[in-house]
C-alpha cells in the first residue's frame, strides 16, 4: 500500500471519528437503510456473497456531505439483516483512480475475491480519464490494486465507467457504460479468459442502437443478467427529457428486456421500463446470492438532484441505499419486493381488519410512528384512496384512470414537479410501505410498481391519516421494526 493510501484512509477514519456524535444524533439517521458514517454514499457496488458472507461496497466521499474523489466503503452480512462497517476497500490513491474509485462490481474466482471499479482521472488539461482498474483479495477485507485492465476504445470519450463482469460457460463477460463521441450513450461489452487480459466486443445497446433512436448522451451503471430466461440490461440513461409521468428525475433508471447475443454481441430488446417511480432511485446493482435469488441494492439518491436541500448535511452526511430486493420476472415485466429476512426486523405487530372510510379521512389506533413496516390489503374501493404520512408525503390511488401518485410538496427545487406519478395496469390490490425514520418504499401489488423517496417531516410528528372517497374496506397490519441493524 501507498504512503498516500496510508494517509487518505487515515484522513478518512478520523473524519468518522470527528464526527461520529453529530452523524449519531442526527434524528433523520436511519435505521434499516445504509448510510454513510459521515459524508456522502452514493452508487452500491460490488455486491457479491462470498464464503457465506454477503458483501456491500458503495461509493464513498468521507470528507464531506458532496461528490468529488470516491472511496468504496464496505459492509458485511450474514444474513443481510445484520451488518458490520468493515471501514475502507479502496481509497484514491494512484495515478490512475487520483480523481476518484469509482462504481464497479465483483467475482469470485480460485479462492480469490475481483474488484473491478473504474478509475476516475482528471488531467492535467482538467479533462476525465477513465480506466477498469482491477483490486483482489484473499481475505474479504484487505484489497490489493493491480491497476488499470482496459483503456477506453477508439470512438470514445473519458466518459467510460461502472464495469460489470459475471461468468457464463468458461468466459468471463463486462458490461461498461460509456459515451461516444457524437455524444450518444452506449453499453460496451468485453471479454476474457483470466480476468485480466479483456477483449472488446463492442456496444450492445444505447442510444442510436438497435432501433432505439436518441436515448441519452450517456449510460451510467449497466448490469446484465438473466431472469426466468430473460436477459436483462438494467441500465441509468442520462439526457432523458421528462415525458409525461416518464422521467421526471433528473437522472433515470430502468430496465429493457430481451435476447443478448454473445455470438454477434448486441441486445435486441423492447422498450424501456422505469424501475422505480419515486423521487429517489439510481444506478442499482444486482448480484445473484447461494440462494439463486437475485437481489438487488439502489442509491436512494439522483446526481445533482435537490442534493443541498436535504438538512442531513446539516449533521454532515447525505443518502442512504435502498433496502435489498429480490427481482423476479413475472413473464411480462420485473417484480420487486424486500428480501423475507427483514422480516427478522418485526416487533410488536397490529392488525385491523374490515376497516371502512367512506368520504372521510382518518386515522386508525395504534398505525403511526416510524420505523414501521405496513401491509394494507383492499376488499372494496369504489374511487379513491389516500395515505398521508406525518403531514409530509402522501400516496394516492385513484381507481378511474389507475394513476399513482407520490406527492411530497416540502423538498423541491423550482425545477422539479412535487409529485411522481404512474398508471397501475390493473386494480389496486395491495401495498407493502416500508418507513425508516427519513424514507419510504412503497410496493404496490406485489412490487410490480415501486415508489422510493427520502423525506423529512418533522421527527416528533406520528400522524398517519387515511382518506377514502366513496367507500374503501380494507385491512391493515403494522410491524414496528427494531432499532438499528448494524453491529
Ligand atoms: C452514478 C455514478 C457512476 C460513477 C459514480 C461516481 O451515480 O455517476 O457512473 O461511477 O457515480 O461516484
Amino acid at each position: 500500500m501507498s504512503d498516500k493510501d496510508t494517509a487518505l484512509r487515515q484522513q478518512a477514519m478520523s473524519e468518522i471519528f470527528t464526527h461520529e456524535t453529530t452523524v449519531s444524533g442526527d434524528p433523520y439517521r436511519l435505521t434499516f437503510h445504509h448510510m454513510p458514517p459521515v459524508g456522502l454514499m452514493n452508487d452500491p457496488n460490488g455486491l457479491i456473497q462470498w464464503k457465506g458472507e454477503y458483501h456491500l461496497f458503495y461509493q464513498w466521499m468521507p470528507f464531506k456531505p458532496d461528490h468529488g474523489e470516491k472511496f468504496w466503503g464496505h459492509y458485511i452480512s450474514k444474513d443481510l439483516v445484520h451488518w458490520k462497517h468493515e471501514g475502507i476497500a479502496l481509497a484514491p490513491s494512484e495515478w490512475y483512480d487520483k480523481d476518484g474509485c469509482y462504481s464497479g462490481s465483483a467475482v469470485s474466482h480460485e479462492d480469490t475475491l475481483y474488484l473491478f471499479y473504474t478509475g476516475n482521472v482528471f488531467n492535467d488539461k482538467g479533462d476525465q480519464e477513465e480506466y477498469q482498474c482491477v483490486a483482489i483479495s484473499t481475505d474479504g477485507v484487505h484489497f490489493e490494486k493491480k491497476g488499470p485492465v482496459i483503456h477506453v476504445p477508439n470512438g470514445y470519450t473519458g466518459d467510460f465507467r461502472d464495469p460489470k463482469v459475471w461468468k457464463k460457460e468458461h468466459k468471463w463477460y463486462m458490461v461498461v457504460g460509456a459515451k461516444n463521441q457524437k455524444a450518444q450513450g452506449k453499453v460496451l461489452m468485453y471479454e476474457s479468459d483470466d480476468l485480466l487480459q479483456w477483449e472488446f466486443l463492442g456496444p450492445i445497446a444505447g442510444s442510436n442502437e438497435n432501433r432505439l433512436g436518441d436515448f441519452g448522451y450517456m449510460w451510467e451503471c449497466p448490469d446484465m443478467f438473466e431472469l426466468d430466461g430473460t436477459d436483462i440490461l438494467l441500465v441509468s440513461p442520462q439526457g432523458l427529457q421528462p415525458d409525461g409521468m416518464k422521467y421526471n428525475n433528473t437522472y433515470q433508471t430502468g430496465y429493457f428486456a430481451g435476447e443478448l447475443s454473445f455470438t454477434e454481441p448486441s441486445l435486441e430488446h423492447g422498450a424501456f421500463v422505469e424501475l422505480d417511480r419515486g423521487f429517489e432511485f439510481y444506478a442499482p446493482q444486482t448480484f445473484i446470492d447461494d440462494k439463486g435469488r437475485r437481489i438487488m441494492f439502489g442509491w436512494m439518491g439522483v446526481p445533482e438532484q435537490m442534493e443541498q436541500s436535504h438538512p442531513t448535511v446539516n449533521s454532515k452526511w447525505i443518502h442512504c441505499l435502498t433496502v435489498p430486493r429480490v427481482l423476479e420476472w413475472n413473464g411480462e415485466q420485473i417484480i420487486q419486493y424486500p428480501v423475507p429476512e427483514l422480516e427478522e426486523m418485526r416487533e410488536a405487530v397490529l392488525l385491523h381488519s374490515e376497516i371502512t372510510i367512506e368520504n372521510d379521512q382518518k386515522a386508525i389506533r395504534g398505525i403511526e410512528g416510524r420505523p414501521i413496516e405496513l401491509q394494507i390489503d383492499f376488499e372494496q374501493l369504489d374511487d379513491q384512496f389516500a395515505i398521508e404520512l406525518f403531514h409530509y408525503i402522501s400516496f394516492s390511488y385513484t381507481k378511474r384512470d389507475g394513476t399513482l401518485t407520490l406527492s411530497r410538496p416540502h423538498l423541491e427545487d423550482k425545477s422539479q414537479t412535487e409529485f411522481r406519478r404512474t398508471v397501475l395496469k390493473e386494480e389496486l390490490k395491495k401495498l407493502h410501505i416500508l418507513i425508516d425514520t427519513s424514507s419510504i418504499e412503497i410496493f404496490v401489488n406485489g412490487g410490480k410498481e415501486v415508489f422510493t423517496s427520502r423525506m423529512f417531516p418533522q421527527p416528533e410528528d406520528e400522524d398517519i391519516l387515511f382518506t377514502s372517497l366513496g367507500e374503501t374496506t380494507f385491512s391493515i397490519e403494522q410491524w414496528k421494526l427494531s432499532g438499528y441493524v448494524y453491529e
